[in-house]
């Protein structure tokens, strides 16, 4: 952890590996104060690398006792090896040999939850990208592939199960009441894929036959408690199995396939081959306790994990450099698997929103870097959502390009071209070219250049001669280190859109130069561009429309996403101009046009209610930040809370039709219109709410008792507990926590609620909250639902002008450096964003920074976001 500058790696050093390890064994003595790893490494010198007698280097934490190595069964001395700031090298080895080591690790301290740690009196494993080398010395990179054969030695009572990748093939009791199981998973891998579970857990069990007729087992382990909510998980898994088949061609390949739920875990889940870990959060599922959200979650995690098995584990990463290889091409296919299984439209709109609320902030902010990163001191920061989310739109991109057909064949050939291998994003581009015969030189510097794109498209109308004209000009602002970008090779879908609602035209266009113009022949009238559809690329576009066009697109546009852009487009300028004159001093005002428009579509039954809910949600204060000059935190809120408490007024009688259209008596299902009617509801319960008018809150308290499932009852009491009726909401509260105090992932949204309460004395309630006995500092969920909620769902509070939310946040960040980097740097991510804010709070968050940097003792994580930030 002391490491003050830590070493930067490049891109462009990348060398192939001087050693590769056909064969690991390993051994686990798991006991209750220490766990001995004997690891046997079948050792060859790589024919493919450079430099010819390299000595043997490998990587190895330094918290880690070295007990034992020897090289075919001579004992090395303490002079025959250098053990170094993370490495062990060993001089003057033979060209093939067994390395036999032995670790011991101490899994009941580790609370970085990399490598082994214990979750809850279970012993689990966290490899990518580095923790492999926590357990044991070994190359541990991706393109060093193995064949890995484990045995697990534990007692029999406390831990009953004892999991690692691929089939048992033995097991055995000894004298002591401990027991044992061998693992061998035939499929070589990389030690990040490699992975561990020893606990007493429970099962719930189901099969999958495949498409040539293979049964497979499928296992998913939890604690005994929640063996009720797994049955989502299960049938998302199925899905996703047969998904892949239909949509891929792709078939699973071992006869087991497990998952297993643990509560203490830095990120979503960890798709080890054959056994997959995942965070509580995104497995267990059961209407009582879980969001319609939560049950989306699940099954896009799920099937995320799965796909995994081809898209990052038979077809791999070269190097870290190449995360959103199989990042973002995974990406890209849950979100189609969700897309299927749900509402298209809606998934396209979340994506999108999430893009760009979040992904937009990051390729603005210092820590932006490219797709395809050049250089990182700490690969962990690197899981970004420009690796995964705009990695996605990138495969997106080529699937609109190459169009379905081509791009099945090109996914095809890149399985076959490269199965088994380790490979780069240039080679996944290179199957895209070769099946479809087109040259993408220039499309892959979507891998290279980082920041957002800018459209600026304007247009003119020849009315006598019928030709419409569309001028698109790009370019991407600099980022750090780039100074300068190349134009991009990009789709840009496209609909040419009459007065009246009637296309007259819809199409593909494709950008490559800087400036292009687009001429469209036998145009009878004057047509309002409908542009980007299905957000064909992930650019900022700019188009100089009118209140009128886009209250037109928002009624008649064919293309669903490009619908509700239209009003949001619509919404985003209007709250705009509120901005300013907020700031101005003067009144704001709240545009007829728009109520009208809103009015309209809550009368139109017609449409789905989903749709319906999107349409009429006004864009984030994170989104509104995102696109602001300079951030104004108090200018943007009062203009929300000004639009949306006007709607709420204006359309009362609407909302409450709406609330009771889509409150029907129906049993819980977490199926696309369910969900989208439940969506509705509760929007429209939040309006109503937002008159302040007495009968709604006592109707959401209503909902809050009445209702059967999580979905509503949390959006209900979210209402409640943000209300001025002081009583009712801390009754509320108290009792939230009587009924749910066991279920600590309904603990986690009890927290949120309250962390993101706008009243005033929120920085109070949280500090005393982190006293409360539901709150556990190592437990990352509890930590994103506490000081994630408040530093990025109470924007007012986070952001008040005295520093205090910015030094809570820098007092928490140093504390938990000592203990989780990974996450103290992930928290750190608001203090980021300086820059975009007025020069009173970008001073007081620099001064956060510097106290961070000032301290002796920072991790690589930390030290990486830190510094960078205030570069
Ligand atoms: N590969 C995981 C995924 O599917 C990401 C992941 C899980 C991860 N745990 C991690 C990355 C810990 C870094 C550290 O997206
Ligand atoms: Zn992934």
């Amino acid at each position: 952890m002391s490491v003050k500058q830590p070493n930067t790696i490049y891109l462009e050093d990348y060398q192939p590996p001087a050693w590769l390890i056909s064969h690991t064994k390993l051994r686990f003595e798991l006991e209750e104060e220490q766990t001995l790893v004997r690891a046997q490494l079948s050792i060859q010198s790589n024919p493919a690398a450079r430099d010819k007698r390299m000595p043997l280097e490998l990587f190895g934490d330094e918290g880690m006792e070295l007990c034992r190595l020897s090289i075919d069964g001579q004992i090395l001395e303490a002079c025959d090896y250098q053990r170094e700031a993370g490495y062990l090298r060993i001089n003057n080895v033979p060209d093939t040999f067994v390395l036999e080591c032995v670790t011991r690790l101490l899994p009941h301290e580790n609370t970085t939850l990399e490598g082994l740690y214990k979750s809850d009196g279970m012993f689990c494993t966290q490899c990518e990208a580095e923790g492999f080398r926590r357990i044991t010395f070994f190359p541990d990179r991706p393109d060093v592939m193995s064949v890995f054969s484990t045995t697990l030695v534990a007692d029999k009572c406390l831990y009953p199960v004892l999991l690692s990748n691929g089939n048992p093939v033995d097991s055995g009791e000894d004298d002591d009441g401990r027991h044992w199981v061998t693992w061998d998973d035939p499929w070589p891998k990389p030690s990040y894929l490699f992975a561990l579970v020893a606990g007493d857990l429970a099962l719930l069990e189901d099969s999958f036959t495949t498409l040539s007729g293979r049964e497979v087992a499928l296992r998913i382990y939890a604690e005994r408690k929640d063996l009720d909510k797994l049955d989502y998980a299960m049938q998302s898994l199925k899905n996703a199995m047969r998904w892949d088949e239909e949509v891929y061609g792709r078939e699973y390949d071992l006869d087991i396939y497990m998952i297993v739920a643990v509560d203490f875990f830095n990120m979503g889940a960890m798709e080890n081959k054959g056994l997959n870990i995942f965070n509580t959060s995104c497995v267990l599922a059961h209407p009582l306790t879980t969001t319609d959200q939560g049950f989306q979650r699940v099954e896009a995690v799920v099937a995320h994990e799965y796909f995994h098995n081809w898209s990052g584990n038979r077809v791999t990463c070269r190097d870290w450099f190449q995360l959103s290889l199989k990042e973002g091409f995974t990406v890209f296919r849950d979100a189609e698997f969700s897309a299927d299984m749900n509402s298209r439209t809606v998934k396209r709109i979340e994506d999108v929103t999430l893009l760009r609320t979040a992904q937009f902030a990051e390729d603005s902010s210092p820590m932006a870097h490219p797709v395809r990163p050049e250089s990182y001191m700490e690969i962990s920061n690197f899981y970004t959502l420009t690796v995964y989310e705009k990695g996605a739109e990138v495969v997106r991109m080529l699937h609109t390009l190459l169009g379905a057909e081509l791009f099945r064949q090109g996914s095809d050939l890149y399985f076959e071209r490269h199965d088994g291998q380790a490979v780069t994003t240039d080679d996944f581009v290179a199957a895209m070219e070769t099946v479809s015969g087109r040259d993408l030189t220039q499309f892959k510097r979507w891998y290279s250049q980082a920041g957002t794109p800018r459209l600026q498209v304007s247009d003119q109308y020849d009315a006598r001669a019928c030709e419409y004209r569309l001028t698109v000009r790009q370019s991407c602002p600099p980022s750090p280190g780039q100074d300068h970008k190349q134009p991009y090779h990009l789709p840009l879908a496209l609909g040419l859109v009459a007065e009246d609602g009637t296309e007259l035209y819809a199409g593909l266009l494709e950008l490559t130069g800087e400036e292009q113009e687009f001429c469209f022949d036998n145009i009878k009238q004057c047509p309002v561009p409908s542009l980007l559809r299905g957000f064909s690329a992930p650019v900022k576009l700019e188009y100089d429309y009118s209140d009128a066009q886009l209250l037109m697109l928002l009624r008649h546009d064919t293309d669903g996403f490009n619908r509700w852009d239209a009003g949001q487009r619509l919404s985003i300028r209007l709250l705009q101009e509120q901005m300013q004159r907020y700031r101005d001093g003067q009144p704001m005002v709240c545009s007829e046009a728009l109520i009208e428009a809103w009015r309209q579509l809550l009368n139109d039954t017609a449409l789905d209610p989903a749709m319906l809910a999107q349409c009429l949600r006004l864009p984030s204060e994170a989104q509104l930040s995102e696109l602001a000059e300079q951030i104004d935190v108090a200018a943007i809120h009062a203009a929300r809370e000004f639009m949306r408490t006007s709607l709420a007024a204006a359309l009362e009688q609407e909302w409450l039709q709406a609330y009771q259209r889509c409150d029907t008596n129906e049993l819980y299902a977490p199926d696309a219109d369910a969900v989208g009617r439940r969506s509705l509801k509760n929007l429209a319960l939040a309006y109503l709410v937002a008159t302040e008018r007495e009968p709604w809150l006592a109707l959401a308290r209503q909902q809050y008792q009445q209702s059967d499932n999580m979905t509503d009852q949390l959006a209900a009491f979210a209402l409640v507990a943000h209300s001025d009726d002081r009583e009712t909401a801390e009754e509320l509260l108290q009792a939230f926590y009587q009924q749910w105090q066991h279920e600590s992932l309904v603990m986690n949204q009890w927290l949120s609620v309250q962390a993101s309460d706008p009243r005033d004395g929120a920085l109070e309630r949280v500090v005393a909250l982190a006293q409360h006995p539901v709150f556990d500092m190592r437990n990352p969920n509890k930590l994103r639902a506490l000081i994630g909620a408040f530093c990025g769902q109470n924007a007012q509070h986070f952001h008040a002008e005295d520093g205090s939310g910015y030094a809570w946040l820098a007092g928490w960040i140093l504390q938990l450096d000592q203990q989780n980097p990974q996450i103290a740097a992930r928290l750190l991510t608001p203090l980021t964003r300086w820059k975009r804010y007025d020069p009173v709070r970008a001073g007081q968050m620099q001064v956060q920074l510097q106290r961070m940097m000032d301290t002796t003792e920072l991790s690589a994580d930390v030290y990486e976001v830190v510094s960078k930030s205030l570069m």
